[in-house]
């Protein structure tokens, strides 16, 4: 069933390769390579082969998947049939000398970094729906396509059928952007839209996510908050103009948070959604990805199941959303493809005169912002503090109120929002705070003799459209 791979990256096997080799390059199908065939690479062959017309009626000319690596290789030859060289040397696509193109889509930080490099180094393109890689390794990576004149597109890797990076880099260059906010995991958006709608606990969530097919085997990265904080990293390069700064981000993902905090922020007005916050201030870049309350009338608060929302502030255009699947094999594709067309289109023009990779060129990067430090981070917060009866109520507001705490309301959480047996609480929505008072307050309140148990602290986003 599949090809000897040695023998089957003869070119003599590729007879659409050996017509059009003679041809000038902007004129002739612009040669693919793939490194993974896999949920990404299978539905970017796909959508390749399917909308072949189309696409080459936008790119200009056609574009050709010549040579594929994967593990399995009957598993791939299934996929790409007869006409496409396979490997399973990743380094033979990345350095292939028909391939004017690499499409990364195999995953992981170590080897797909010397794989890109070895083929920007070769001169050859990339395409990458790896967000990991990039958010790890980009400033490396962003500076050897620099090198090499060769162009690094990656609006897979973010939030896939949403062109955000598009939109980011070309469609509001006008704008100094103020903040870009969203939700940008569709596994953890899918946990909580179940924990809120069936009042599911998070374990039960994630039980239905993975037999569903929401949640890897593995969700570490996805309920940690890590994949997410890979995203708003990339798109805080964008929006501000800084180096990839992902090991500044503060993280936390949602594997801590309580069905009781759901309800309760329900009671509120409020729902609880997965964020990634970058946000410029006049002294640093707020990076931040952590469960928040947003008011349930705003737009984000409507993003439910798998879906993605992400909103941009900028000081032209004001507040502008963008909405759709965050993952999935076709709908990433759709993005791969984008940059794809991108690449056919600027391929052989000057490297100067392209959209810069990280939206703005290398001279006006400020390699000098840097991010805030949590204890840094204003916000409005939320807290449920469990109290031994009703009545402590005015003792946790005197006291908080001591503490130099901006309260905005203080309620007690109705019957309805409490599991059976889980004691009075009393909710607090404060107004705009630095982290730091917060911190303080909760961790003094734990011995207040008012309290009876944890308190549970949350962000509040407005998110002002
Ligand atoms: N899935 C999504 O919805 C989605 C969305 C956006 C971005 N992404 C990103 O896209 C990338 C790929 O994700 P995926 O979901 O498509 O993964 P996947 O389904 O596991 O596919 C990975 C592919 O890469 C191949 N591969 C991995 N390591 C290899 C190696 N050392 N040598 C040769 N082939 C290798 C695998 O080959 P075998 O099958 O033969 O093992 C497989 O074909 C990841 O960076 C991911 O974060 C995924």
């Amino acid at each position: 069933m599949y090809r000897d791979p040695v023998q089957s990256l003869q070119p003599a096997q590729h007879n659409s390769i050996a017509t059009t080799m003679a041809m000038p390059a902007a004129t002739r199908p612009l040669r693919v390579g793939m490194i993974g065939i896999g949920t990404v690479g299978a539905g970017t062959f796909r959508v390749l082969a399917r909308n072949q017309a189309t696409i080459a009626g936008r790119a200009g000319r056609g574009i050709e998947v010549v040579v594929v690596a994967a593990r399995n290789l009957a598993r791939a030859a299934g996929v790409v049939g007869t006409g496409v060289a396979l490997t399973n040397d990743p380094m033979q696509v990345a350095t292939h000398p028909e391939v004017d193109v690499v499409v990364e889509a195999a995953g992981g930080t170590g080897p797909a970094r010397e794989w890109l490099l070895a083929a920007m180094a070769a001169g050859k393109h990339v395409v990458t729906a790896n967000k990991a890689l990039l958010a790890v390794h980009g400033n490396e990576l962003f500076a050897a396509a620099r090198q090499h004149g060769v162009a690094l597109a990656y609006e897979g890797a973010v939030a896939v059928s949403i062109p955000i990076i598009k939109a980011l880099r070309e469609g509001l260059t006008a704008n100094r952007i103020e903040w870009v906010a969203g939700i940008i995991n569709g596994t953890t958006n899918f946990i909580l839209s179940k924990m809120r709608d069936e009042g599911l606990g998070f374990a039960e969530a994630l039980a239905q996510a993975q037999a569903l097919g929401y949640a890897e085997a593995d969700p570490a990265f996805d309920i940690e908050g890590v994949d997410a904080a890979h995203k708003i990293t990339l798109l805080a390069a964008n929006a501000f103009g800084m180096p990839v700064r992902f090991a500044d981000a503060q993280v936390e993902g949602i594997t801590a948070l309580q069905g009781l905090d759901v309800a309760c922020a329900e009671q509120l007005g409020y729902r609880i959604k997965l964020l990634g916050v970058a946000r410029k201030r006049p002294d640093g870049v707020e990076l931040r990805v952590q469960p928040a309350l947003v008011p349930a009338t705003h737009l984000l608060a409507h993003v439910n199941g798998s879906m993605n929302g992400i909103l941009v502030k900028g000081d032209a255009a004001g507040v502008t959303m963008y909405y759709g699947a965050g993952a999935g094999s076709e709908q990433t594709a759709s993005a791969v493809i984008a940059d794809l067309v991108d690449v056919a289109r600027l391929d052989g023009t000057n490297a100067a005169q392209r959209v810069p990779h990280l939206g703005f060129h290398a001279h006006a990067v400020d390699e000098h912002l840097a991010v805030l430090p949590r204890a840094a981070v204003h916000t409005r917060h939320y807290l449920r503090v469990p109290v031994h009866a009703p009545q402590d109520i005015e003792a946790v507001g005197a006291w908080l109120a001591a503490q130099q705490v901006p309260m905005a309301q203080l309620a007690l959480a109705a019957d309805k929002a409490l599991p059976p047996g889980s004691g009075a609480q009393v909710l607090v929505l404060t107004d705009a705070v630095a982290q730091a008072t917060v911190d303080l307050a909760v961790h003094a309140l734990a011995s207040h003799r008012a309290v009876a148990g944890p308190v549970a602290s949350l962000r509040v986003e407005m998110l002002e459209a």
